[in-house]
């Protein structure tokens, strides 16, 4: 080993990720990883310029291969202590099948893989979509399965291989992200460790202003407006919650998925904005 930090691990090296990592990360060693090496490039020169020690890497999460290499990578530093993925692909970035395994498969592979690594009292957060809230009741049956199916088998479920659609895509991979972490969380306890994902409305990041300059972009800021909140998020709202999750604090808190989106979802459910159901 180097000189055996503690291993802070960034999958997805975009403003989310940033700002929880500038909270968890002082004086640890923080592994950017990126599927685009200039992501990670661009994220390490601001977090360096801040006093952070960085190391940077090119993952592909829907490769267990990559992800493999990532942990390899992160272990010549010492122990990994945390694990952020900040990942992901949106409806209108991407087509049914990147989606599907960039934020379904490659999550969930991502959490089983960390989970046989994570340190004694280590912690990792999940960050998932209000999107993943907005699908109806699953049956029991199809939530044990998105929960406990073993990881190569989840694209083969026949109502996910039935998808065919971006935003349902979408949708089913956040709430799966969420399903992961609750079964996820025996093993990552019997570390000494927690999982948990949060589950962000609008955050003005690039991947929201994508979607905000994309086909759905008047439903978004209609939503925006109407929503309790009356506003976007940012990054760093993100942030606190996860540092919080991710402290002595948060001990207790394992499998658990967190909404932070300004009351957007239950204005969705009950509220104002019950007139999306009709489109999302
Ligand atoms: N911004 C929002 O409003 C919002 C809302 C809810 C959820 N989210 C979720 O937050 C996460 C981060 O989003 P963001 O807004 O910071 O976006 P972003 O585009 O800034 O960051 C996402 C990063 O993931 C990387 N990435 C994409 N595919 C990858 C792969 N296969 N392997 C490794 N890295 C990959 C991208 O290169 C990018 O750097 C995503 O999972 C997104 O679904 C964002």
């Amino acid at each position: 080993m180097k000189n055996s930090k503690d291993v802070v691990v960034l999958v997805g090296s975009g403003s989310i990720g940033q700002a929880i990592a500038r909270r968890v990360g002082a004086g640890d060693h923080i592994v950017l990883a990126d599927l685009r090496q200039e992501a990670a490039d661009s994220a390490a020169k601001i977090l360096e310029d801040a006093g952070f020690e960085i190391s940077t890497i090119t993952v592909d999460i829907s490769s267990r291969d990559s992800i493999l290499k990532l942990i390899e990578h992160a272990q010549q530093f010492g122990q990994i202590k945390n694990l952020i993925n900040a990942a992901g692909v949106s409806p209108s970035q991407a087509p049914v099948n990147a989606i599907l395994k960039v934020d379904l498969y490659g999550t969930a592979v991502l959490i089983e893989e960390f989970g046989k690594v994570i340190a004694d009292g280590g912690s990792g957060v999940i960050i998932s979509s209000q999107s993943g809230h907005r699908l109806g009741t699953l049956s029991e049956e199809e939530n044990y399965k998105l929960a406990t199916s073993p990881t190569e088998e989840l694209l083969n479920l026949d109502f996910i291989k039935a998808i065919t659609d971006t935003l349902k895509a979408y949708q089913y991979s956040k709430r799966c992200n969420g399903l992961r972490v609750m079964y996820e969380a025996t093993a990552w306890g019997k570390r000494g460790a927690t999982i948990n994902a949060i589950s962000p409305g609008i955050i003005i990041t690039p991947l929201a202003n994508d979607e905000l300059h994309g086909p759905r972009k008047d439903g978004y800021l209609k939503m925006i407006e109407a929503s309790p909140a009356g506003r976007a998020g940012t990054p760093d709202e993100v942030g606190d919650l996860a540092a919080f999750l991710m402290s002595s604090h948060g001990r207790f808190i394992n499998g658990a998925d967190f909404l932070i989106d300004g009351g957007t979802t239950a204005s969705y459910w009950f509220g104002d904005l019950q007139y999306l159901k009709a489109t999302h």
